[in-house]
């Protein structure tokens, strides 16, 4: 993985932010398009006051998982621990939500605004075990740059 050539790819996205839609999108599109194990790329933040995240943009196979309530899935596990999860083999874990059969592994890492859990980068892959302590590094750097553009 090329982390220093793909970061700023991100901080050139980040600085031509107009919108957060087309900039979400934008980065989605990115990830998905030069890492060739992230199949699926989404964002998903929290649904107002509700204690559920809501789908926001995304690129890979249509998910009928718009809205996830927080505890449920890895998703709704990250938006209560606050921590990275890095799952290699999705088939062991019990509390997960499938987006389909071709998904081996995912990883999710939350987006924090003010010491806030606003929401979280979400990456299925059609590989086992393809994730790395550089995937965490990008992934966060990306939160972290999302964060600075995300007004509630
Ligand atoms: N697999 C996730 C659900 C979201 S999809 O990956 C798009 C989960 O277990 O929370």
């Amino acid at each position: 993985m090329h982390i220093n050539k793909l970061k700023n790819k991100i901080i050139h996205i980040i600085d031509e932010n107009v919108n957060i839609e087309e900039t979400l999108q934008v980065i989605c599109d990115y990830l998905k398009d030069n890492i060739n194990y992230y199949d699926w790329v989404g964002f998903y933040f929290k649904n107002g006051d509700k204690q559920e995240l809501k789908l926001a943009q995304y690129t890979g196979k249509p998910t009928e998982h718009i809205i996830i309530p927080f505890g449920k899935g890895i998703c709704g596990q990250v938006a209560l621990t606050n921590k990275n999860f890095v799952v290699q083999d999705v088939s062991e874990q019990n509390n997960y939500i499938s987006c389909g059969i071709a998904v081996k592994s995912e990883i999710v890492i939350p987006i924090f605004k003010n010491g806030e859990n606003i929401g979280q980068i979400d990456i299925d892959s059609h590989q086992k075990s393809p994730f790395t302590k550089e995937d965490e590094k990008l992934l966060e750097f990306v939160c972290e740059q999302v964060a600075t553009i995300y007004r509630s």
